[in-house]
């Protein structure tokens, strides 16, 4: 798909994801040759700042983040594209001067405008665009991203939605999740369907659960306001985590087209049987951390963090349990968790395979044998890894577990930032790695019923220690055998 010349407009180009994501990732799409000739980046922030300043501090948010040399001439070419727009996005006036600027022939006619604001400025800010003509394709295409959450709970997201289908149209947005642009995400629907040899075993019959696993070592930084009022059920679960189990569990897609594998992924979501409201806790639970050691170092817990009230109980550690009610999937556990300030940070997904029939191995040595694991890195390490049991060698019949490897990456390969993925993808057109409105619907249906259930307790939240692996609680396992999955080594599970 070629990528058609563009003027990427940025909203809070000044603010965090821009510094850490945004910028070094058009950055590098420069060094790769893959922007189209004649692109702009047109930065939207409230500082007074002037055309000197802001190359000055792109150069350094690259300078910061890039894992390679910085290319002073690669720069040179970059700075070119580079322009600042000084204005305060609650002020019409912004927009008008927006549109203006716009009209000047060296910014190309097609416009991405990429919201990287706060979740409560998407309909105004698009309200004003709309307001001022910007979204008028009559001289070149205009595509909308808009950065996650997309609404905070299921009516807020349906009035969301409500409020900027008056302003554009589905094929118009690209609603981003950072996830699907990760280059082992996407390895996930090659491994799948682009191979023989699981698709077969892919199912209720073979398959005893599967886990997703996102953890993290650090805590919340500097986000206290945005994070006391997430949590890590909506930053974590309902998004990420929930598309990661599409890709792992859905259908094989007619085509990768968006529509097709958006609908599969739908289906997926529609099949969850929904939880319970009396029975949230047996579905779910949730945890906050207190102080304690991470990597040697001693941390503080989540009620002393800047920006968090006293008393909060948000939860900085959420795991929930699905079932997919569909042919394929019904009655195979699902086991989603994620935690801040746990003892490693890593994100997994593990296939858990059912015991084989024992009988064979009677009045041996092998009483209890390991079932097959499938094992996907996402990160920090990318792989794929198949646990077999094999005999060890010598007199007896006794086992020991082997892992097949299949790892992606070549060494020296070096991995794309999501982020370069994903802004290319708007450029191409290609929305297949974006969220459609009813994904996002459906994500919201199935965590809503353990959101509220929370949001009424507000008087108690199991801590625990930072740096462990989240509260000791096993009430979701249905067998005595299942046991969450923190390592990718056979021999510590
Ligand atoms: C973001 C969440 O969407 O994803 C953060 O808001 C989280 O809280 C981050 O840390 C994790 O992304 P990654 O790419 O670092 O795994």
């Amino acid at each position: 798909m070629n990528a058609e010349p563009c003027t990427y407009v940025i909203f809070g180009a000044t603010g965090n994801l821009s510094r850490i994501k945004l910028m070094p990732a058009l950055y590098h799409l420069d060094v790769a040759g893959r922007l189209p000739e004649g692109t702009q980046i047109l930065a939207i922030g409230r500082r007074p700042w002037d055309q000197q300043q802001w190359l000055t501090e792109v150069r350094e948010m690259i300078e910061s983040k890039i894992k390679t040399e910085f290319d002073e001439a690669v720069f040179q070419r970059f700075s070119q594209r580079l322009q600042y727009h000084r204005g305060d996005l609650q002020d019409p006036e912004c927009y008008s001067g927006l549109a203006k600027t716009l009209g000047d022939k060296k910014f190309p006619k097609n416009i991405a405008f990429y919201l990287s604001i706060s979740p409560s400025d998407f309909g105004p800010v698009m309200e004003l665009l709309s307001n001022n003509q910007l979204f008028n394709e009559e001289t070149g295409w205009r595509r909308v991203i808009i950065e996650k959450p997309f609404g905070y709970d299921l009516d807020s997201a349906q009035a969301l939605q409500k409020r900027i289908s008056h302003y554009l149209t589905e094929e118009q947005i690209y609603r981003i999740d950072h996830y699907l642009g990760k280059g082992m995400v996407q390895n996930v629907l090659v491994f799948r369907f682009a191979n023989v040899m699981l698709e077969p075993l892919w199912n209720r019959n073979y398959i005893d659960h599967i886990q997703i696993t996102h953890s993290e070592d650090f805590g919340i930084g500097s986000r206290g306001d945005y994070y006391d009022n997430s949590g890590a059920l909506r930053d974590m679960l309902q998004s990420h985590l929930l598309q990661l189990l599409t890709l792992v569990t859905m259908e094989p897609p007619v085509s990768m087209e968006a529509h097709s594998l958006r609908d599969e992924k739908v289906k997926v979501l529609k099949s969850i049987r929904p939880i319970p409201k009396d029975a949230v806790h047996a579905y779910a639970f949730r945890g906050q951390y207190g102080p304690g050691v991470v990597n040697g170092e001693k941390v503080k817990g989540y009620l002393q963090e800047e920006k968090v009230p006293a008393d909060s109980v948000t939860e900085t550690y959420a795991a929930m349990k699905l079932y997919i009610d569909n042919w394929r999937w019904r009655g195979v556990p699902m086991y989603l968790r994620t935690g801040k300030r746990m003892a490693k940070a890593q994100s997994t997904i593990s296939i858990c395979f059912r015991h084989p029939p024992l009988q064979f191995f009677r009045d041996t040595e092998i009483h209890c044998m390991n079932q097959n694991w499938v094992l996907l890195g996402i990160q920090p390490e990318e792989c794929i890894r198949i646990e077999m049991t094999v005999k060890e060698p010598g007199l007896e019949m006794a086992t020991r577990t082997r892992s097949l490897d299949a790892s992606f990456r070549n060494q020296g390969e070096k991995a794309i930032d999501a982020y370069e993925d994903l802004l290319l993808d708007v450029l191409r057109g290609d929305s297949s790695q974006f969220l459609r409105f009813d994904e996002v619907e459906y994500a919201w249906r199935i965590v809503d019923p353990i959101l509220r259930t929370w949001a009424m307790e507000r008087d108690f939240i199991p801590v625990y220690p930072a740096g462990s692996w989240g509260p000791e609680d096993n009430r979701l396992f249905e067998k005595e055998a299942q046991f969450w999955r923190s390592s990718l080594n056979p021999e510590c599970k």
